[in-house]
């Protein structure tokens, strides 16, 4: 078991982690928690290497992925950096990369009835939103109490002071996140628990993968 209290404020600064081998020796993985070895409740920084091939698995409970670097495939489609995954409970595939990527996993996560599989790519300008103050908000899924987006940040921005109901996950993917509790790199990861509170901001642009109300 690692980090599985959600009761508990985790910080990884990934970039720092080690890689570690997974059963495809083409594939590495940073651990950020985990219920087991190779299967339940699991996220990860998963990197496959140009030419890598993961062993066709199922996803018993669900598998949601962000594509940070590269290009990631399987027997469905390419998916370029930036594009969104959510394979939902029953699914399996066998997964690849021709070119190499770098993935954000985050394994049996889902809610029994959340059957829908979403297939997302960010670069589309379209799907940006106006949000607080100068944020901007790309919507990505919503499923009862949780919600999933990614967040920009226009250089100087602060947001409100603000209490997490269900908790919150967040991934920076560029820039420097901050907060009077610390200053977050790209590539760290941030779980804040349920009824925790935050008054963020950023001093440079940043890009923010967001999960909220899913800690409860
Ligand atoms: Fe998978
Ligand atoms: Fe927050």
């Amino acid at each position: 078991m690692l980090n599985m209290d959600f009761s508990h404020r985790i910080v990884i600064e990934t970039s720092q982690a080690e890689w570690v081998p997974s059963p495809s020796g083409s594939v590495f993985r940073k651990p950020l928690e985990r219920a087991a070895a190779e299967s339940g409740h699991a996220s990860s920084i998963v990197r496959y290497e140009a030419g890598a091939s993961f062993q066709s698995h199922p996803h018993p409970m669900g598998e949601e992925i962000f594509v940070m670097e590269g290009v990631f495939s399987d027997e469905r489609g390419d998916y370029p950096a930036g594009t969104y995954l959510r394979n939902p409970p029953g699914s399996s595939h066998s997964p690849f990369s021709k070119e190499g990527c770098l993935l954000f996993v985050k394994l049996n996560q889902f809610h029994t009835e959340d059957n829908s599989r979403i297939i997302i790519n960010t670069n589309d300008p379209e799907g940006w939103r106006p949000g607080h103050g100068g944020l901007r908000v790309f919507p990505l899924h919503s499923f009862q109490t949780e919600g999933t987006a990614l967040v920009w940040w226009p250089k100087g921005e602060r947001f409100l002071p603000h209490r997490h109901y269900g908790g919150e996950e967040i991934l920076v993917l560029s820039g420097v996140f901050q907060d009077e509790l610390g200053q977050y790199p790209k590539g760290t990861w941030i779980r804040s628990p349920h009824l925790s509170a935050h008054h963020p901001f950023v001093t440079e642009e940043t890009l923010i993968l967001v999960k909220t109300g899913h800690l409860i």
